[in-house]
């Protein structure tokens, strides 16, 4: 029987034995979900950035940006069956991502490489600041196991930080 369209929301879940209380089950899928928004939001968006990047150094973030976009798909899919294990139903389709996503649009007319950089430093840094968010937060709802998840992300995703920051950075912005 299909799942009535009430019941689609991103917190709905299935009864588990996984010794969780229901009720903190229900936040900890509704945190995946928006993250998992987020991600998705993030991996089309990198993408973009390999497709459209030109100038002089064009081959290199191009395949920088590629090799970034297959990383954060991983982390797509390590949310999604996270909030499935949990007993939730994934809510990842473009539109749902759409709709959901915390992070801005990205800008359309990045252009030279620079620009690109400076897009994905920009979401890069507000999508780690709610990833190492959720670590405490599904932490405090005693799901140490998610908290892990979130911060093998959050280490991945500083390391990519300072990938992008570094094309960014010289002797001139030393603090
Ligand atoms: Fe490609």
């Amino acid at each position: 029987m299909a799942v009535s369209q009430t019941k689609t929301a991103k917190t709905a879940q299935y009864q588990s034995r996984i010794n969780i209380p229901a009720e903190k089950r229900t936040q900890l899928i509704g945190m995946l979900n928006q993250h998992l928004a987020d991600t998705l939001d993030l991996y089309t968006q990198v993408k973009q950035a390999h497709w459209n990047v030109k100038g002089m150094n064009f081959y290199q973030l191009h395949l920088l940006f590629d090799e970034l976009a297959t990383e954060v798909l991983g982390f797509v899919d390590l949310l999604a069956e996270r909030a499935t294990t949990l007993g939730g139903i994934a809510q990842g389709t473009a539109r749902m991502a759409a709709e959901a996503s915390a992070l801005p649009e990205y800008p359309l007319g990045a252009v030279e490489g620079r620009e690109h950089v400076e897009a994905l430093v920009e979401r890069y840094g507000q999508y780690s600041s709610r990833i190492r968010t959720a670590i405490d937060d599904s932490d405090s709802l005693g799901d140490k196991d998610t908290a892990d998840l979130y911060t093998e992300i959050s280490r991945a995703v500083d390391m990519r930080l300072w990938f992008l920051e570094a094309h960014l950075q010289s002797s001139a912005t030393l603090d």
